[in-house]
């Protein structure tokens, strides 16, 4: 059996960014952490970067085996209690909704909310044996929406819906759910969403192009202006720090300038009148 230290931490898509910034803050200050990869390459890379208490797992939390295999082997190294899972896999799938192919819709869905729920579902036993700890990867995008991010903020929508119950549902183990609202962070998300984006523009029929293409063109530079004024993933795995350890842990945590001004503005302003502050901050 493998010495616990601090505990035991579960992330899930730690391959890069926040999963993987929350992955080595957590192992740095002495926790047993399973970090939550999907290739061998990310594994060895994660490993280089870590203590040797780190061990990569290989999770895809659309894949019910995938998930039920990592249970299985976490239990058989540490044992039947875990303190925390951080669920932070997660996709951005971009585009205005009406164009938006229901496949990708889905999988947008699939990943950032039902893959947090089969995950949660499976770890459950060990969480509530170790009194164990829930957060979740949540981001300003569950409070405000935008135009061309209609799936994302479902997702996120949801997935806040979901942290809010869960808490609530929970509570008679004690086992504490938080979620985490970061603005705009510095990650790999942001070139694999503009990618996506590109490609779905190009394959715009003609009358698509019409209707949407000068806007796809305007939010895809102001995006862009966004994802380059955007802040370190270790300013997020402080707060997941602060969720898994904190005496008196929240139930939210808002990261950055840009989250806490939107939240406060949606809080403030009439829904019209917000719309024309989103659509002007998006370009359009
Ligand atoms: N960056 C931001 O500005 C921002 C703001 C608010 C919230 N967030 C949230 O933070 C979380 C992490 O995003 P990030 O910005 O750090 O992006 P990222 O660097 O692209 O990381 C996403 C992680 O999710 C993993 N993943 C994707 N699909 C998966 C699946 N089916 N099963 C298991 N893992 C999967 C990826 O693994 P692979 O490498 O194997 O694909 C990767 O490890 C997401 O939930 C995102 O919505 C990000």
């Amino acid at each position: 059996m493998l010495v616990k230290n601090q505990g035991v931490v579960v992330i899930t898509g730690a391959s890069t960014g926040i999963g993987e910034a929350c992955a080595l803050l957590l192992d740095k200050l002495g926790f047993c952490v399973f970090a939550g990869v999907r290739k061998d390459v990310d594994a060895q890379k994660l490993q280089q970067k870590a203590s040797p208490r780190l061990i990569p797992i290989f999770l895809d939390i659309t894949d019910a085996d995938s998930i039920a295999f990592a249970v299985e082997t976490i239990k058989n190294t540490v044992g039947d209690e875990i303190l925390g899972l951080v669920n932070n896999a997660g996709i951005a799938v971009p585009g205005p909704l009406e164009l938006l192919p229901i496949a990708e819709f889905q999988q947008q869905i699939q990943v950032n909310l039902i893959g947090q729920l089969a995950v949660t579902q499976a770890f459950l036993g060990l969480l509530r044996q170790g009194r164990g700890r829930i957060v979740n990867m949540g981001s300003v995008s569950g409070r405000s929406a935008a135009p061309f991010l209609g799936a994302y903020n479902a997702s996120k929508f949801a997935l806040e819906a979901l942290t809010d119950v869960m808490r609530m549902e929970l509570r008679p183990w004690g086992i504490s759910v938080s979620i985490i609202e970061p603005g705009a962070i510095s990650t790999p998300i942001w070139e694999k969403s503009f990618t996506q984006a590109d490609k779905a523009k190009d394959n715009l029929s003609p009358s698509a192009q019409d209707l949407y293409g000068a806007a796809m063109t305007a939010v895809r530079k102001k995006v862009g202006v966004i994802a380059s004024k955007s802040i370190s993933s270790d300013v997020v795995a402080e707060a997941v720090v602060h969720a898994l350890t904190a005496k008196k842990p929240k139930t939210r945590y808002l990261v950055g300038q840009d989250a806490k001004l939107a939240v406060v503005l949606k809080y403030l302003l009439p829904d019209r009148l917000y719309d024309r502050v989103i659509l002007y901050s998006m370009g359009l």
